[in-house]
């Protein structure tokens, strides 16, 4: 499988023939200039919570794909008033076998609106199982101890964790996920796009350092194979 980084914390994971994308925010990203949201293939999109910077581009890609997007319930709501008819609503604790694997839907420690002020319900995360793997996109949260029940129920083979800080963890808070989650291989997300959670990168590896777990940190463009 393949997970690429197409920036700030939108990923795609490339499984079972099928592309999974996550908060698509592409065309307003002012450190992007590799990738084009209108060149964007997905067979699934899933949102981890309302704000513009996790869904700048959602309508328009799900509406030229034909993707299902897969969300909690008020954003599947508010994207039926936009027009875009091919969704799945979730809640958190909620299951779902799709046809590349299974995806749980888990509690995050955030706020979540649209652009618009319509209430986008609790913000999220998402455990996917696939090809024998457990992948943990968390969404925008602070370090939380239901982590620490994610850790002991799933054998999470690589979380994809914010460290930024200012709206969400920080290396040091992930470095600590890390070990609740009783992981070890961690991608950063959600840094360097806007001023306020510009990291230093090598200072965020060292947070890492002696704890056992590794973090990746990916350029625009940038995929690894897992
Ligand atoms: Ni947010
Ligand atoms: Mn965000």
């Amino acid at each position: 499988m393949k997970i690429k980084y197409l920036g700030h914390s939108c990923f795609t994971i490339e499984t079972q023939g099928k592309t999974l994308l996550f908060d698509p925010f592409i065309s307003p990203n002012p450190i992007n200039d590799t990738i084009k949201a209108e060149l964007i293939e997905a067979d699934y999109i899933l949102v981890s919570h309302a704000h513009e910077d996790h869904t700048a581009d959602l309508v328009a890609i799900a509406q030229r794909t034909g993707a299902m997007v897969i969300a909690i319930w008020e954003i599947h709501a508010w994207l039926q008033k936009q027009g875009v008819t091919n969704t799945h609503p979730m809640n958190i604790g909620g299951k779902r076998n799709f046809d590349f694997g299974k995806v749980s839907m888990t509690y995050a420690m955030h706020s979540s609106s649209f652009s618009d002020g319509t209430y986008g319900g609790t913000a999220a995360g998402f455990l996917i199982e696939t090809e024998g793997k457990i992948i943990y996109y968390s969404g925008d949260t602070a370090l939380h101890q239901d982590m620490k029940l994610l850790g002991e129920r799933f054998t999470i083979d690589w979380a994809i964790l914010p460290i930024g800080g200012n709206f969400t963890m920080d290396a040091v808070d992930a470095a600590e996920a890390a070990n609740f989650l009783r992981t070890k291989n961690v991608i950063g997300m959600h840094f360097n796009t806007f001023g306020y959670i510009v990291i230093d990168e090598h200072q965020a590896k060292g947070a890492f350092e002696n704890t056992g777990a590794n973090l990746t940190i990916m350029k625009i463009g940038e995929h690894i194979a897992i």
